[in-house]
């Protein structure tokens, strides 16, 4: 039940609807009819100007970190103070780290696909990276530098997003990580990819826009 809860949570947590906010509040509008569709903070960029993308971009990284913290939390919490039988310190290290990878992936979907948006949302790089900055710095660090170096030379947010996707599955296969760790990066990050499938076939055919280069034509 702990898990669960904990699992409810963190979808709830990634399903805050920051770049929806954003537009709503500022400027009356729906993002999701604007640009890429996406309420992730590089269409709030083109949509809304940078201190609006500045401050979703950062809600979002923090709703990844927030999830976890919160099933870090709660998990054990919960079945240590209300369980009738209390789980022996085996127990909690067998499953917690299972509950709150799971909660990793939860927030990603929340993001992904809102309860409060109709399950629509935003590619949940922002939320990703938040989710990989809380479980292990040093790989969050790592895609952030691989996506600000591509951002750097090709000026395309979502191929940097993407590598740097791939950068996080490759740090988190090539080094030594518990296994619910690894496998919580790959499903994000291919969730990830996934979620950019649109920016794919933009970028197949070239027309995927450069950063303050115009807006994509999505549908
Ligand atoms: O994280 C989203 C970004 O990689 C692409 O956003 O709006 O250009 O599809 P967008």
């Amino acid at each position: 039940i702990a898990g669960a809860l904990g699992l409810v949570i963190a979808y709830l947590v990634g399903s805050i609807p920051s770049g929806y906010l954003a537009g709503k509040l500022l400027r009356g509008i729906d993002i999701r009819e604007h640009g890429s569709r996406s309420t992730g903070a590089t269409n709030v960029l083109r949509t809304l100007g940078k201190w609006p993308a500045l401050v979703v971009l950062i809600a979002d990284v923090l709703k990844g970190v927030a999830a976890i913290l919160v099933a870090r939390w709660f998990c054990p919490w919960l079945t240590t103070e209300l369980s009738p039988t209390p789980p022996t310190a085996s127990d909690l290290q067998t499953w917690v780290p299972w509950a709150v990878c799971l909660a990793g992936i939860a927030a990603l979907l929340g993001h992904g696909r809102s309860i409060w948006l109709n399950f629509t949302g935003g590619k949940s790089a922002a939320t990703g990276l938040g989710v990989l900055l809380a479980m292990s710095w040093p790989v969050g660090l790592g895609a952030a530098a691989v996506f600000g170096v591509v951002l750097a030379i090709a000026r395309i947010v979502s191929l940097s997003s993407m590598l740097a996707a791939l950068t996080a599955i490759a740090l988190v296969c090539g080094f030594e990580h518990p296994l619910p760790y690894r496998l919580l990066v790959i499903a994000g990050g291919l969730y990830v990819i996934i979620r950019h499938r649109a920016n794919i076939q933009r970028l197949l055919a070239g027309t995927e826009p450069r950063l303050g280069q115009g807006s994509p034509d999505a549908k």
